[in-house]
């Protein structure tokens, strides 16, 4: 949820960022901005829409800062696009986050005579840091950051100042080092075709990049200097580029023919640890967001069937409500691809207040989440850049199957089971099948409605299953449990409404019953599962594999979304409206 990204060293900084902005797009993409630093003047430009180069190429300097907006406070006008400047441009800053006290701060602000320009909660940073800029511009930025509620990541270049200076609390910030040169962003992928070592920012943290100097990091309210390490992130930029594809999204998909291996890539010891833990604890949540959380779900009945155990989904927004659960013998187990979505931290932050202990799954190795955790599952599905998760999806599924099975002490079992289903994938992922969902895709691509229906563990892949044709077809989607469909949705069917029904292949009793109950209504039936059923219409084929059928149905759904999204035009992988790090609560 946008993306910022600074440069301080010898080359021109425009090109730079530019490049580096593209990187990050998938965090927001409503409108961009550049701010460069050349004989202590700041040059800016910026626009509405997507990244493009209009007048990026005039900016000298070899400092500078620049910004990809995914709106929150204001409309998308290039007035409020970043950078932002005071009234005298003593400092051009970009921002990622909220600023909870904003209306208050700006009440005060104009008071004493500040004049602003946009609508964003964003500008009174620039604003405030020209208050204090008498202490010199590092302390100005200190006393800024001291005063704003929520949670922000903040970028600033002055006037003043050879270097940059930036500061977290609470949304992401990463400093990449390179030769004589150093990078600051949100995400690793800006810079990852540069250097692949990096000094992460803690919350309350703030870094001073000098032109020629090693960086110094500080805690904002102390003022301390505090010593970081270099890390070197295992992922390299070929990862991150799109290949023979034409899209992340197909990419990422296709991936998943090695994905789910290289998530069984676990030390054993850890996971019977952790499902030793699970055993202990009284009292297990799982907590998530979006696709991350329709796994959570999946979770509860993965652990129910498998190792008889009860663990609880809480959508990571509402978690906080359920705090007067939580005791020191509760456990958490937080999953989030970016590791960085500001609600699944808020939630991890409430649960650890009351001692709670708490294991992650991410895909982003020194993410937020895997510093907050006491331990850290990596998925390995390398890094995801379409806005719609698919690869993540799977790996984190895998793992929490690796769980549930070494918790019913059968983990060699679960291991073969899921290697068996990930060679089953790559069997699945060939041209001709793909091709098949294409033509379904071509036949769905106008309805205004698709219901998908499921029972047990496909139950949460029928919710995911609409998140995934809403994100990137624009279709009205839904899912509902297939025993729901008679207590109210039914009404929404019609003569040819689509409905997929997800199934098993084994006891598809009841969910073959309500997709009669459809049929006998003109729905248009479409299984998805290991068997033809008669009462399907059409029929996407998915291998045997029992439980964990979730890891398999999902996939053609994925498929079929992004089909529908090509028959409808829509941006793939930047879909209206989304973000694919959502940073904001
Ligand atoms: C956003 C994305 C979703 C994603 C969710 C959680 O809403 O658009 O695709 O599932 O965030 O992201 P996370 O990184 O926590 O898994």
């Amino acid at each position: 949820m946008c993306g910022i990204i600074g440069y301080v060293g010898h080359r021109e900084a425009a090109p730079i960022l530019f490049a580096s902005l593209q990187k990050l797009e998938y965090r927001g993409y409503d409108s961009y901005g550049f701010a460069t630093l050349h004989q202590r003047k700041i040059w800016i430009r910026k626009n509405k829409g997507k990244i493009s180069e209009a007048g990026f190429e005039k900016l000298p300097g070899t400092i500078g800062i620049g910004h990809t907006r995914w709106a929150t406070h204001g409309n998308v006008e290039k007035t409020n696009a970043h950078p932002h400047v005071d009234c005298e441009k003593h400092v051009a800053i970009v921002h990622n986050g909220i600023i909870e006290n904003f209306e208050i701060l700006k009440k005060r602000l104009k008071k004493d005579g500040h004049k602003f320009r946009s609508q964003t909660d964003s500008e009174i940073i620039a604003h405030l840091i020209e208050n204090n800029i008498g202490a010199g511009v590092e302390e100005a930025v200190r006393r800024a950051m001291l005063v704003l509620g929520g949670r922000s990541a903040v970028v600033v270049i002055s006037r003043d100042f050879d270097g940059i200076i930036a500061a977290r609390t609470g949304s992401p910030l990463i400093v990449g080092v390179g030769e004589n040169e150093y990078y600051i962003a949100s995400d690793i992928p800006a810079f990852l075709n540069r250097t692949n070592k990096v000094m992460y920012l803690d919350d309350g943290q703030m870094v001073i990049i000098e032109k020629n100097k090693a960086p110094v990091f500080k805690d904002i309210k102390s003022n301390d200097i505090i010593k970081k390490r270099i890390i070197t992130i295992d992922w390299d930029a070929e990862q991150i580029e799109k290949g023979k594809y034409k899209h992340y999204m197909i990419k990422e998909i296709m991936e998943q023919k090695e994905t789910i291996i290289r998530a069984l890539n676990q030390d054993s010891r850890a996971i019977k640890k952790v499902a030793n833990e699970i055993d202990k604890a009284f009292g297990v949540f799982l907590t998530g967001c979006g696709t991350a959380g329709k796994v959570c779900l999946t979770g509860e009945y993965i652990f129910s069937n498998i190792a008889n155990k009860h663990v609880n989904y809480v959508t990571s927004s509402e978690f906080p409500n359920y705090k007067n659960f939580l005791t020191k013998k509760t456990l958490l187990i937080a999953v989030s691809q970016s590791g960085e979505t500001a609600d699944v931290l808020e939630a991890v932050k409430v649960a650890k207040e009351k001692g709670v202990k708490v294991i992650s799954i991410t895909n982003v190795k020194g993410s937020t989440l895997d510093r907050m955790s006491d331990y850290t599952f990596l998925i390995n599905a390398g890094p995801e850049k379409a806005v719609a998760s698919t690869k993540a999806t799977t790996a984190q599924l895998a793992i929490l199957y690796l769980l549930a099975y070494s918790l019913a002490k059968n983990i060699d079992h679960g291991k073969r089971l899921l290697l068996e289903t990930a060679s089953k994938i790559n069997d699945m992922l060939n041209p001709r099948y793909e091709e098949h969902i294409k033509k379904i895709a071509k036949r769905l691509h106008r309805k205004k409605d698709i219901f998908i229906i499921g029972r047990g563990f496909n139950y949460p892949m029928a919710l995911e299953s609409a998140i995934k044709i809403q994100e990137v077809s624009y279709i009205h989607a839904q899912g509902f449990a297939g025993g729901e469909l008679k207590h109210g949705p039914i009404a929404l069917i019609e003569k040819n409404t689509p409905c997929i029904v997800l199934t098993k292949g084994e006891d598809d009793h009841d969910i073959i019953s309500n997709a009669m109950e459809v049929k006998a209504r003109g729905g248009l039936v479409i299984g998805v599962g290991p068997k033809r059923y008669g009462v399907f219409d059409l029929w996407i084929k998915t291998p045997s594999v029992g439980v964990l059928s979730p890891i398999v149905n999902i996939i053609p759904i994925q498929l079929l979304a992004y089909h529908l999204g090509l028959f409808r035009g829509c941006e793939i992988d930047t879909p209206r409206n989304l973000a694919k790090s959502v940073t904001v609560k």
